[in-house]
Protein backbone atom coordinates (compact mmCIF):
# COMPACT_ATOMS: atom_id res chain seq x y z
CA UNK A 1 0.00 0.00 0.00
CA UNK A 2 1.37 3.02 -1.33
CA UNK A 3 2.03 5.98 1.77
CA UNK A 4 2.34 9.65 1.22
CA UNK A 5 3.93 12.62 2.35
CA UNK A 6 2.15 15.57 4.09
CA UNK A 7 1.77 18.74 2.60
CA UNK A 8 4.91 20.60 1.81
CA UNK A 9 3.68 23.71 4.87
CA UNK A 10 3.84 21.07 7.07
CA UNK A 11 6.84 21.74 10.41
CA UNK A 12 4.13 19.47 12.61
CA UNK A 13 3.60 20.25 16.42
CA UNK A 14 1.83 18.19 18.59
CA UNK A 15 -1.57 20.03 19.32
CA UNK A 16 -4.69 19.74 21.81
CA UNK A 17 -5.55 16.35 23.55
CA UNK A 18 -9.52 15.99 23.37
CA UNK A 19 -10.10 13.11 25.86
CA UNK A 20 -13.38 10.56 25.48
CA UNK A 21 -16.02 11.17 27.49
CA UNK A 22 -15.45 8.66 31.06
CA UNK A 23 -16.83 5.64 31.35
CA UNK A 24 -16.11 5.08 27.21
CA UNK A 25 -15.31 1.67 26.70
CA UNK A 26 -14.61 1.65 23.10
CA UNK A 27 -11.86 4.18 22.38
CA UNK A 28 -10.09 5.37 19.29
CA UNK A 29 -7.75 8.37 18.82
CA UNK A 30 -8.06 10.27 15.54
CA UNK A 31 -4.92 12.14 14.99
CA UNK A 32 -6.34 15.12 12.62
CA UNK A 33 -3.68 17.96 10.55
CA UNK A 34 -5.01 21.38 11.85
CA UNK A 35 -3.87 24.28 10.12
CA UNK A 36 -5.38 27.93 9.92
CA UNK A 37 -3.68 29.77 7.82
CA UNK A 38 -4.69 33.16 9.11
CA UNK A 39 -3.28 32.38 12.85
CA UNK A 40 -0.15 32.67 11.83
CA UNK A 41 0.76 29.10 13.67
CA UNK A 42 2.38 26.56 12.10
CA UNK A 43 0.26 23.22 11.13
CA UNK A 44 -0.37 20.82 14.41
CA UNK A 45 -1.78 17.65 15.03
CA UNK A 46 -5.02 17.64 17.40
CA UNK A 47 -5.58 13.75 18.88
CA UNK A 48 -9.27 13.40 19.31
CA UNK A 49 -10.54 9.82 21.55
CA UNK A 50 -14.20 9.15 20.97
CA UNK A 51 -16.10 6.21 21.77
CA UNK A 52 -16.87 4.36 18.57
CA UNK A 53 -20.31 2.68 20.79
CA UNK A 54 -21.14 5.98 19.90
CA UNK A 55 -20.01 7.05 16.16
CA UNK A 56 -20.97 5.27 13.07
CA UNK A 57 -18.84 3.54 11.62
CA UNK A 58 -17.25 5.72 8.55
CA UNK A 59 -13.98 8.06 9.19
CA UNK A 60 -16.47 10.58 8.12
CA UNK A 61 -18.74 9.80 10.48
CA UNK A 62 -15.76 10.55 13.10
CA UNK A 63 -15.52 13.84 11.75
CA UNK A 64 -18.71 14.95 11.73
CA UNK A 65 -19.08 13.73 15.24
CA UNK A 66 -15.93 15.39 16.45
CA UNK A 67 -17.30 19.29 14.62
CA UNK A 68 -20.44 18.07 16.09
CA UNK A 69 -19.46 17.16 18.95
CA UNK A 70 -16.20 18.03 20.47
CA UNK A 71 -14.75 21.15 17.93
CA UNK A 72 -16.68 23.20 15.76
CA UNK A 73 -13.44 24.56 14.45
CA UNK A 74 -12.19 21.28 12.69
CA UNK A 75 -13.00 21.99 8.69
CA UNK A 76 -13.02 19.27 5.77
CA UNK A 77 -15.43 19.07 2.89
CA UNK A 78 -18.38 16.50 2.53
CA UNK A 79 -21.84 16.12 0.77
CA UNK A 80 -22.99 13.22 0.25
CA UNK A 81 -21.55 10.66 2.55
CA UNK A 82 -22.03 7.59 -0.17
CA UNK A 83 -18.66 8.03 -2.50
CA UNK A 84 -20.70 10.26 -4.90
CA UNK A 85 -19.65 13.80 -4.65
CA UNK A 86 -15.75 13.25 -4.16
CA UNK A 87 -15.36 16.06 -1.60
CA UNK A 88 -14.47 14.00 1.31
CA UNK A 89 -11.11 12.92 -0.04
CA UNK A 90 -8.31 12.96 2.05
CA UNK A 91 -5.34 11.08 3.37
CA UNK A 92 -5.91 8.21 5.82
CA UNK A 93 -3.75 5.93 7.58
CA UNK A 94 -1.25 6.78 4.68
CA UNK A 95 -4.07 6.39 1.69
CA UNK A 96 -5.74 8.93 -0.18
CA UNK A 97 -9.24 7.83 0.20
CA UNK A 98 -13.13 8.91 0.56
CA UNK A 99 -13.36 9.20 4.48
CA UNK A 100 -17.72 8.50 3.82
CA UNK A 101 -15.84 5.58 2.30
CA UNK A 102 -13.40 4.20 4.56
CA UNK A 103 -14.71 2.06 7.44
CA UNK A 104 -13.13 3.01 10.98
CA UNK A 105 -12.19 -0.43 11.79
CA UNK A 106 -9.66 -1.13 8.54
CA UNK A 107 -7.61 1.13 10.30
CA UNK A 108 -5.25 -0.69 13.16
CA UNK A 109 -4.14 1.75 16.03
CA UNK A 110 -4.57 5.50 15.81
CA UNK A 111 -6.53 6.70 12.80
CA UNK A 112 -4.27 9.67 11.45
CA UNK A 113 -5.48 12.05 8.81
CA UNK A 114 -4.24 14.80 6.70
CA UNK A 115 -5.28 16.70 3.57
CA UNK A 116 -4.73 15.48 0.09
CA UNK A 117 -0.58 15.45 -0.43
CA UNK A 118 1.47 17.94 -2.05
CA UNK A 119 -1.47 20.60 -2.34
CA UNK A 120 -1.92 23.70 -0.57
CA UNK A 121 -4.03 23.73 1.91
CA UNK A 122 -6.79 26.37 2.70
CA UNK A 123 -7.41 25.30 6.15
CA UNK A 124 -7.04 21.88 8.33
CA UNK A 125 -8.34 18.98 5.98
CA UNK A 126 -9.22 21.78 2.75
CA UNK A 127 -6.96 21.37 -0.24
CA UNK A 128 -6.78 24.36 -2.89
CA UNK A 129 -7.98 22.60 -5.87
CA UNK A 130 -7.98 25.79 -7.81
CA UNK A 131 -5.04 24.70 -10.33
CA UNK A 132 -6.49 21.09 -10.64
CA UNK A 133 -10.40 22.79 -11.77
CA UNK A 134 -8.25 24.76 -13.87
CA UNK A 135 -6.43 22.22 -15.58
CA UNK A 136 -9.70 20.27 -16.20
CA UNK A 137 -11.65 23.33 -17.80
CA UNK A 138 -8.41 23.24 -20.42
CA UNK A 139 -9.43 19.69 -21.15
CA UNK A 140 -13.03 21.09 -21.97
CA UNK A 141 -14.75 18.12 -20.28
CA UNK A 142 -18.15 18.25 -22.22
CA UNK A 143 -19.43 17.10 -26.10
CA UNK A 144 -18.25 18.90 -28.74
CA UNK A 145 -20.12 18.10 -32.22
CA UNK A 146 -21.16 20.49 -34.91
CA UNK A 147 -23.77 17.88 -35.50
CA UNK A 148 -27.02 19.39 -34.14
CA UNK A 149 -28.76 16.64 -32.37
CA UNK A 150 -32.30 14.82 -33.60
CA UNK A 151 -34.93 17.43 -33.23
CA UNK A 152 -36.86 14.65 -31.09
CA UNK A 153 -34.26 12.57 -29.78
CA UNK A 154 -31.16 11.93 -27.83
CA UNK A 155 -28.00 11.45 -29.52
CA UNK A 156 -27.78 7.47 -28.99
CA UNK A 157 -25.16 5.01 -29.35
CA UNK A 158 -24.39 1.43 -29.37
CA UNK A 159 -24.00 -0.53 -26.90
CA UNK A 160 -20.33 -1.08 -27.78
CA UNK A 161 -19.68 2.44 -28.27
CA UNK A 162 -21.23 2.91 -24.66
CA UNK A 163 -19.23 0.47 -23.04
CA UNK A 164 -16.36 2.21 -24.31
CA UNK A 165 -17.26 4.59 -21.41
CA UNK A 166 -17.03 2.27 -18.72
CA UNK A 167 -14.31 2.85 -16.38
CA UNK A 168 -14.67 6.62 -17.14
CA UNK A 169 -18.13 8.24 -16.83
CA UNK A 170 -17.60 6.52 -12.47
CA UNK A 171 -15.14 9.00 -11.93
CA UNK A 172 -16.46 11.22 -9.38
CA UNK A 173 -13.09 14.20 -9.46
CA UNK A 174 -12.01 13.47 -6.01
CA UNK A 175 -8.58 13.94 -7.32
CA UNK A 176 -7.26 11.00 -5.39
CA UNK A 177 -5.50 9.83 -7.77
CA UNK A 178 -3.37 13.37 -9.09
CA UNK A 179 -2.37 13.83 -5.47
CA UNK A 180 -1.07 10.56 -5.73
CA UNK A 181 0.89 10.95 -8.37
CA UNK A 182 4.67 11.26 -8.27
CA UNK A 183 5.01 12.99 -11.60
CA UNK A 184 2.48 15.27 -10.43
CA UNK A 185 4.11 16.40 -7.40
CA UNK A 186 6.99 17.44 -9.26
CA UNK A 187 5.30 19.22 -12.74
CA UNK A 188 1.75 20.00 -11.10
CA UNK A 189 1.80 23.09 -13.24
CA UNK A 190 2.23 21.84 -16.37
CA UNK A 191 1.59 18.06 -16.12
CA UNK A 192 -2.10 17.67 -16.26
CA UNK A 193 -2.54 14.38 -13.80
CA UNK A 194 -4.55 11.32 -13.95
CA UNK A 195 -7.62 12.48 -12.86
CA UNK A 196 -7.78 15.09 -15.97
CA UNK A 197 -6.14 12.91 -18.22
CA UNK A 198 -8.93 10.19 -17.78
CA UNK A 199 -11.76 12.96 -18.11
CA UNK A 200 -9.71 14.14 -21.57
CA UNK A 201 -10.18 10.15 -22.23
CA UNK A 202 -13.45 10.02 -21.48
CA UNK A 203 -14.36 12.72 -24.29
CA UNK A 204 -12.35 11.28 -27.03
CA UNK A 205 -13.75 7.96 -26.54
CA UNK A 206 -17.50 9.18 -26.63
CA UNK A 207 -19.00 8.19 -29.99
CA UNK A 208 -20.94 11.27 -29.98
CA UNK A 209 -17.93 13.59 -30.13
CA UNK A 210 -16.71 15.05 -33.24
CA UNK A 211 -13.81 17.11 -31.42
CA UNK A 212 -10.97 14.00 -31.04
CA UNK A 213 -8.70 15.24 -33.63
CA UNK A 214 -8.70 18.69 -31.53
CA UNK A 215 -8.56 16.99 -28.36
CA UNK A 216 -5.54 15.15 -29.10
CA UNK A 217 -3.73 18.07 -30.86
CA UNK A 218 -4.24 19.56 -27.72
CA UNK A 219 -2.73 17.16 -25.39
CA UNK A 220 0.45 16.33 -27.77
CA UNK A 221 3.05 18.26 -25.23
CA UNK A 222 5.68 17.09 -23.80
CA UNK A 223 4.63 17.91 -20.38
CA UNK A 224 0.65 17.93 -20.80
CA UNK A 225 0.45 14.02 -20.90
CA UNK A 226 4.07 12.57 -21.29
CA UNK A 227 4.69 13.21 -18.12
CA UNK A 228 3.11 9.97 -16.88
CA UNK A 229 5.79 7.00 -16.14
CA UNK A 230 2.85 4.38 -15.45
CA UNK A 231 4.22 4.14 -11.77
CA UNK A 232 0.68 2.89 -10.76
CA UNK A 233 -0.08 5.03 -7.86
CA UNK A 234 -3.19 6.51 -9.49
CA UNK A 235 -4.94 3.17 -10.40
CA UNK A 236 -3.91 1.97 -6.51
CA UNK A 237 -5.53 4.71 -4.63
CA UNK A 238 -8.67 5.25 -6.87
CA UNK A 239 -11.57 4.61 -4.12
CA UNK A 240 -13.54 4.03 -6.97
CA UNK A 241 -11.54 1.50 -8.63
CA UNK A 242 -10.66 3.29 -11.97
CA UNK A 243 -7.57 3.09 -13.69
CA UNK A 244 -6.42 6.60 -15.08
CA UNK A 245 -3.06 5.29 -16.37
CA UNK A 246 -4.95 3.23 -18.61
CA UNK A 247 -6.79 6.05 -19.64
CA UNK A 248 -3.46 8.15 -20.12
CA UNK A 249 -1.92 4.81 -22.05
CA UNK A 250 -5.13 4.61 -24.59
CA UNK A 251 -4.31 8.43 -25.35
CA UNK A 252 -0.75 7.69 -26.01
CA UNK A 253 -1.60 4.84 -28.29
CA UNK A 254 -4.24 7.01 -30.35
CA UNK A 255 -1.28 9.88 -30.39
CA UNK A 256 1.34 6.84 -31.60
CA UNK A 257 -1.05 5.80 -34.40
CA UNK A 258 -1.90 9.25 -35.83
CA UNK A 259 2.00 9.62 -36.08
CA UNK A 260 2.01 6.32 -38.48
S1 LIG B 1 0.67 5.95 -13.77
FE1 LIG B 1 1.07 8.01 -14.53
S2 LIG B 1 -0.64 9.21 -13.78
FE2 LIG B 1 -0.63 7.29 -12.60
S3 LIG B 1 0.54 7.79 -10.75
FE3 LIG B 1 1.95 7.00 -12.25
S4 LIG B 1 2.81 8.76 -13.33
FE4 LIG B 1 0.96 9.41 -12.24
S1 LIG C 1 -9.95 8.50 -11.29
FE1 LIG C 1 -10.58 7.79 -9.26
S2 LIG C 1 -9.16 8.82 -7.83
FE2 LIG C 1 -9.04 9.88 -9.77
S3 LIG C 1 -10.45 11.59 -9.58
FE3 LIG C 1 -11.55 9.90 -10.60
S4 LIG C 1 -12.55 8.78 -8.95
FE4 LIG C 1 -11.02 10.09 -7.98
S1 LIG D 1 -19.05 12.83 1.15
FE1 LIG D 1 -19.38 12.60 -1.02
S2 LIG D 1 -17.80 11.24 -1.62
FE2 LIG D 1 -17.60 11.32 0.55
Amino acid sequence: MATFTLPKNSTITEGKRHPAPSGSKNVKAFKIYRWDPDSGDNPRTDTYEIDLDQCGPMVLDALIKIKNEVDSTLTFRRSCREGICGSCSMNIDGLNTLACLKPIEDVKGDVKISPLPHMPVVKDLVPDLSQIYAQLRSVEPWLKSDTPPPPDAERLQSKEERSKLDGLWECILCFCCTTACPSYWWNGDRYLGPAVLLQAYRWIADSRDEATGERLDALEDPFKLYRCHTIMNCARTCPKGLNPAQAIGEIKQLLAARQG
